[in-house]
């Protein structure tokens, strides 16, 4: 799928503009806070209904103004589509599909995939397990119709599991509540790990793939779904089975600690490049390369289970690249749509790019000259 038009009015520094884009590469250059990430981020928000950055919305309408509005003209397998949100700082967002109401933002993902890969996204890399989760349980959410619930049914549960420890003495029947609700754990947590195995070893795959192209074969990623409640992790009557006895074999350390310590709330995803952990070991470089094959494995696996390509935005991820993972990362990228922003052209060959090139400034969108492959 391809954005043709986004229209933005009062969103963040940018009044009011309209920018067309082209189908293949766009390349957003421009200094430091001239709005070259509001871009990206108003896009982001016609595909998702929010915002990446996770921030109260009024923040997102121009300072002094009350409501904002952005609208994006989007070509999915060759259906028109447009998309409108508007923020108001006085009513509730509201968003529309072909100019029909939408109340639920999965019929806005259906229509509209975008992957981004944001300095924050670094994070995936770099900081605590829960980012990785949540990585991952977006990916699983945005094509699983059912997970979401699920994973919000899980953690109801073991919120309710900790409260009923937590308060054991006061309570006659804890034993018989306990078993209950540790019935519902092992049941809701067990479809989890299933889930969060099978799609790690697809990103796993793709993810590889991308790695060896962008470190020129020198380097072997590798994304491995680690949980702490079962080896098993194929066959569900296993888990569940796994799961249970590992509860039993620590109740009185669950006890002793008031709260539920096994279960997907404690998984993680292993990031190695070359058998070493990304986290503690990987360089900038590497580590911002492993971000980006995570991220284009993301793209590929949103293609590969929808049938579409979804449109890439990349905010300033060459910074940290040399040269030729630079030149790689455009080669790789080549068969989407990508809005990319930069403070300067001169890290990224743009002699084999098709596309367009757009200069920032304050809130304004300037096209450049347009590059046709030679
Ligand atoms: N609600 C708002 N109203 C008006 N201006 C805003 C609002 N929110 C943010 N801004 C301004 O938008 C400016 C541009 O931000 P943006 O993050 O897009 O910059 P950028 O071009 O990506 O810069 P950099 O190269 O440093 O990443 C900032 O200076 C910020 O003060
Ligand atoms: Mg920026």
């Amino acid at each position: 799928m391809i954005i043709k038009e986004l229209k933005l009015i009062n969103h963040r520094n940018y009044e009011y503009e309209n920018i067309a884009f082209h189908e293949n590469t766009n390349i957003l250059v421009g200094k430091n806070a001239q709005g070259k990430t509001n871009l990206l981020e108003a896009i982001y928000i016609c595909a998702r209904g929010y915002s990446f950055k996770n921030l109260k919305e009024d923040q997102l309408i121009k300072f002094g103004c009350k409501d904002s509005y952005l609208k994006a003209e989007i070509l999915n397998a060759n259906r028109k589509r447009s998309v409108e949100v508007k923020l108001s700082d006085s009513q509730k967002k509201r968003i529309r599909i072909n100019e029909i109401e939408i109340s639920n933002l999965k019929e806005l993902k259906s229509q509209f995939g975008v992957v981004i890969f944001s300095p924050e996204e670094m994070k995936i890399i770099k900081e605590t397990p829960s980012i990785r989760r949540k990585f991952i349980d977006d990916i699983i959410a945005n094509n699983d119709i059912g997970y979401k619930a699920l994973l919000n049914d899980y953690y109801k549960v073991r919120f309710q599991r900790n409260d009923l420890i937590k308060n054991r003495l006061k309570n006659n029947y804890f034993e018989q509540m306990k078993n209950a609700i540790t019935k519902q754990l092992v049941d809701y947590g067990s479809k989890i790990a299933i889930y969060r195995y099978k799609y790690t070893l697809m990103l796993n795959e793709f993810a590889k793939v991308n790695h060896r192209i962008l470190s020129s074969d020198k380097e072997e990623l590798s994304i491995e779904y680690q949980n702490n409640f079962s080896e098993d992790l194929v066959n569900l009557e296993v888990i569940e089975s796994q799961y249970r006895s590992k509860l039993e074999e620590n109740e009185q350390r669950e006890l002793d600690q008031f709260q539920t310590l096994y279960g997907p709330h404690k998984d993680d995803l292993l990031i190695t490049i070359n058998d070493l952990d990304t986290r503690a070991y990987a360089s900038q470089g590497q580590q911002r390369t492993a971000m980006l094959s995570l991220k284009l494995a993301e793209a590929m696996l949103i293609e590969k289970l929808t049938k579409v390509k979804p449109i890439l935005l990349l905010d300033d991820v060459f910074s940290e690249l040399d040269n030729q993972r630079a030149r790689l990362l455009v080669e790789a990228i080549k068969g989407y749509q990508t809005i990319i922003t930069t403070n300067t052209l001169l890290n990224i060959d743009t002699s084999k790019m098709l596309g367009n090139i757009y200069k920032i400034e304050s809130g304004r969108v300037i096209p450049q000259n347009t590059r046709e492959r030679k």
